[in-house]
């Protein structure tokens, strides 16, 4: 049986890698005689590379080509991937992704698609990089009514985060240092604005509630605007700030799915996930909390689970493997305004004691907190649960101060 590949970048290569390394044991799991790589598709030249004479610039070879049947595809981005993923399919080809972006803005749609074409569409790298999530939540956990998901699905932020947060780096500092350790793109807005996180959510939501969850209908806020100052007051209140994504069934029918900074206890599982791990939570009513922890990114780890899915298409040839969700229709998403939950805010003003009586007036019983080396005129505290539209309407009517940062805080 023969293969391709579509995106010769870091997953890439390191899928051609392995299924090399451990080519005797991936076929004898797949069930077949033989599992060889036929293309590998990329626009780019790799001179004195060991896959040189499979490299190829045109899609057709692939798409018309019955020898090849599976296609993984690890270009990333959503064109012109979806145009090549949805042929594929449509060629009668099982593909494997470990594109989040196309799985999470396309994925009721290919997966139909591969339904009507009985082929398979897999894509457990698309979220958590090597961590067995996708196949767990759809299988393991099965029997579970699932209730509640979330995590730190987005490991550049959290390095980002853990460098803050343990060598008093500035966000600038960390974000410049998970560049250059390679974390980090030089446009690092999918990552550091939360968007990753989010496409990443709105999978495991679909997962977890049966219908898809589109990124642009959920709250993303990310980490640029964490200051040093939010860590170390998060620090006095006994916890630290991680980049937290999380989705909820709500008893209506709707779900609510947000991602943002958020505060979490020093005793919660996810609050010492550091460095560039992920960790990811799910509330199952038979099995209660369990936790998948491990490398959310990288070439081998995320070419394992690549690999995994290769095997997994090729043991299931002509037959179904599992997944599918229902479409999401529009107002299936809460707006965030309807979510509730205590809060962290940093603010400063002139007259500190007039502005803290006056945040006892809007807030009700509110904790001050402190740190070392505030400057004159900042404060900050925690309130009681708020709803986050009356949460803007009391920020709005709170004059005289600025407010400097407001972080959720969260419960697991
Ligand atoms: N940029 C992503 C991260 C890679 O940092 O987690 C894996 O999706």
């Amino acid at each position: 049986m023969y293969v391709a590949i579509m995106g010769y970048g870091v997953v890439g290569s390191g899928v051609a890698t392995l299924l090399k390394k451990n080519y005797e044991h991936i076929v004898k799991k797949s069930m077949q005689n033989e599992l060889e790589l036929k293309y590998i598709l990329d626009r780019r030249t790799f001179p004195g590379d060991p896959y040189e004479h499979l490299l190829i610039s045109d899609f057709t070879k692939i798409v018309e080509d019955d020898e090849v049947k599976i296609v993984v595809e690890t270009m990333g981005g959503l064109h012109p991937a979806y145009e090549y993923v949805l042929a594929c399919l449509k060629a009668g080809k099982s593909v494997v992704t470990s594109n989040k972006e196309l799985v999470a803005v396309k994925g009721f749609e290919l997966l139909q698609v591969a339904d009507e074409y009985n082929v398979n569409f897999l894509f457990e790298a698309s979220v958590g990089g090597g961590i067995p999530i996708i196949r767990p939540i759809s299988q393991c956990l099965a029997a579970n009514d699932i209730d509640e998901i979330a995590g730190i699905l987005n490991g550049t932020t959290n390095f980002i985060l853990t460098k803050m947060i343990t060598d008093g780096m500035t966000f600038d500092e960390a974000l410049l240092l998970a560049q250059k350790n390679g974390y980090a793109e030089r446009d690092p807005s999918a990552d550091v604005d939360g968007f990753d996180a989010c496409r990443k959510i709105c999978i495991l939501a679909a997962l977890c509630f049966g219908k898809h969850v589109y990124p642009d209908s959920v709250y993303t806020e990310g980490i640029r605007k964490i200051a040093l100052a939010d860590v170390d007051y998060a620090r006095s209140w006994g916890g630290v700030i991680k980049l937290i994504a999380r989705a909820k069934k709500l008893e209506d029918g709707r779900v609510s799915v947000m991602v943002s900074p958020a505060f979490v206890q020093n005793h919660s599982q996810l609050a010492s996930v550091d460095d560039v791990f992920n960790a990811i939570l799910v509330r199952g009513d038979a099995i209660g909390d369990v936790v998948f922890y491990g490398k959310g990114a990288g070439k081998m780890p995320t070419a394992s689970a690549v690999v995994a899915d290769v095997i997994d298409c090729a043991k299931h040839m002509e037959r179904k493997k599992f997944f599918g969700w229902q479409d999401g229709e529009a107002d299936y998403v809460a707006s965030y305004l309807e979510s509730t939950g205590s809060v962290y805010i940093r603010a400063i003003a002139d007259d500190v004691a007039a502005a803290i009586a006056k945040a006892t007036a809007l807030f009700g019983e509110i904790k001050l907190l402190s740190r070392d080396g505030a400057p004159e005129g900042e404060f900050a505290f925690t309130t009681a649960p708020v709803s986050e539209k009356e949460l803007s309407e009391k920020l709005e009517g709170w004059n005289g101060v600025s407010v400097e940062s407001v972080i959720r805080i969260t419960d697991y």
